[in-house]
């Protein structure tokens, strides 16, 4: 080995091949360690060179850079840009001063290494999806052979995943810079080929063009992002891409068929259930003169209020579930998504905190009533979620219509307000909860009122120990209603 030449000292780097990663890791340890500007060196690739004329490590030096830029460094090196070398390089080199480099992504260089990064991935993505595979040979002599034009040197990196999907097949695929050839034991890499060294056709490329027209769905047809995801320039290696033009150009026509053969859209569940309850339109205040003389037939009622506009969006009145001669009802706020679409109060997350910590202070659900104060949901739609939202103050007043008869029907001895709007439609006024929490307010019909908070705010905490402590203080409040219903 040739002694180092230090500083103004030009180095030609002679590379294995375009993905000899090791290659270049050994150069650039070598030139890094004995201060070689990175514009003092060229980078080639040179297979075959056997290259000895480059400086030995130092004695007693080590070259330390972040774990993470070899990670970084071994994919981008797969890029098909010459310049990646001296780029990598580059880095290295700044990376000895700059040890944070890799985390300022506003940096040009760790730009740029992002957009190889990406490209790599990309590419390695389109070669797992779109290689096909023809058959040449029947009985010992099958074996598989595809034909791939990835835009990197992805090739050996992406080889190991068709070893683990196609294990138990014979394969080759040939790129135009290398081939990956798998025995069923062993795998070999070899030089690149021509797209003429790979067979043209075989039968399993019938099944691909059934299976491809049968996924096809012209009404979910966006050009652009099909060819996106499938580039034109594989199209031509696809035994389906050949359905491809006229697929799209009928897309249309095959669309309004599509439509023309549909059934027409049935009125939304919540439409059929109201028409069901309420088939008149009457206005709301008819419920009034509808005797009903028991919850059964209150909630019957019930099914088809309208008394304000939140029955419109809501699948259906949730109404209150309990024994008829229940000693304490529970009100809640409103029902959740959940408790929407099954038609029952508290079966959702809240419910099942609820339901938890009533078991721990040994109150019996069954044994209990619980209702809300507004009995339809009440949400934002945002995407395909809805999202809660509170109900105000009029939404409270006017479901005070069926909670004041839920009372009156059942007559418990104890209410429980689970938070603000449970409490506003008890008392008929807004009061502070969280100062309130544990009190008995005694109505002036008799009624006490205990207050306490929604358990859905023990749900909303994040910190852990702030979560469990809330819990424990609702279950505190728990006991004390139990107390409090056997007084
Ligand atoms: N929150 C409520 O207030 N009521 C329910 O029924 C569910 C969640």
């Amino acid at each position: 080995m040739r002694p180092a030449q230090l500083d103004l000292a030009r180095y030609t780097v002679r590379l294995d091949a375009e993905t000899d990663f090791s290659g270049w890791r050994d150069a650039a340890r070598r030139l890094a360690l004995n201060k070689v500007r990175p514009d003092d060196i060229s980078w080639h690739v040179e297979p075959g060179s056997n290259q000895t004329d480059l400086p030995d490590v130092p004695a007693g030096v080590q070259l330390v850079v972040p774990r993470d830029f070899v990670e970084h460094a071994e994919i981008a090196f797969c890029y098909s840009d010459p310049g990646r070398f001296a780029f990598l390089y580059r880095l290295l080199w700044r990376l000895r001063t700059e040890p944070k480099l890799l985390s300022i992504a506003s940096d040009p260089d760790i730009r740029r290494l992002e957009t190889m990064e990406k490209a790599v991935r990309r590419d390695i993505h389109k070669m797992r999806a779109f290689v096909r595979f023809r058959k040449i040979g029947d009985g010992d002599e099958e074996r598989y052979v595809a034909w791939f034009e990835p835009d990197h040197f992805i090739v050996e990196r992406n080889s190991a995943f068709f070893v683990r999907r196609f294990t138990g097949m014979r394969w080759t695929i040939l790129t135009p810079h290398a081939s990956a050839d798998w025995d069923g034991d062993r795998l070999a890499i070899g030089p690149g080929a021509v797209k003429g060294d790979a067979p043209a056709q075989d039968d399993t490329e019938a099944l691909w063009r059934t299976y491809f027209e049968s996924i096809f769905n012209p009404a979910r047809l966006k050009v652009k992002a099909m060819q996106k995801e499938m580039p034109k320039k594989y199209w031509r290696n696809l035994p389906e891409a050949s359905l491809i033009p006229d697929l799209i150009a009928g897309a249309d026509k095959a669309a309004k068929d599509m439509i023309a053969r549909m059934p027409t859209t049935p009125a939304p569940y919540h439409a059929r259930l109201q028409a069901k309850h309420w088939p008149k339109n009457e206005p709301a205040e008819a419920l009034e003169d509808q005797a009903a003389n028991t919850i059964s037939e209150l909630r019957e009622a019930a099914k088809g209020c309208r008394r304000c506009p939140l029955w419109r969006d809501a699948t259906q009145t949730v109404f209150g579930e309990g024994p008829d001669g229940a000693k304490v009802i529970f009100v809640g706020e409103q029902p959740g998504d959940q408790e929407d679409l099954a038609g029952k109060p508290f079966v959702g997350p809240a419910g099942k905190v609820f339901d938890a910590i009533l078991d721990d202070a040994e109150v019996d659900r069954q044994k209990v009533y619980v209702t809300n104060a507004v009995k339809h949901f009440k949400f934002e739609p945002r995407g395909k979620r809805r999202i809660h939202s509170k109900p105000n103050a009029g939404e409270v007043q006017a479901c005070r219509w069926w909670i004041d008869k839920e009372f009156e029907l059942i007559k418990p001895n104890l209410a429980v307000a689970l938070g603000a709007t449970a409490a506003l439609s008890l008392l008929g006024k807004a009061i502070p909860v969280t100062k309130m929490r544990g009190q008995v307010i005694e109505r002036e019909d008799g009624l006490r009122v205990f207050i306490t908070i929604h358990p859905s705010f023990i749900l909303r905490i994040q910190e852990p120990a702030d979560k469990e402590a809330e819990r424990q203080r609702f279950l505190q409040d728990m006991k004390q209603v139990k107390r409090l219903m056997a007084a």
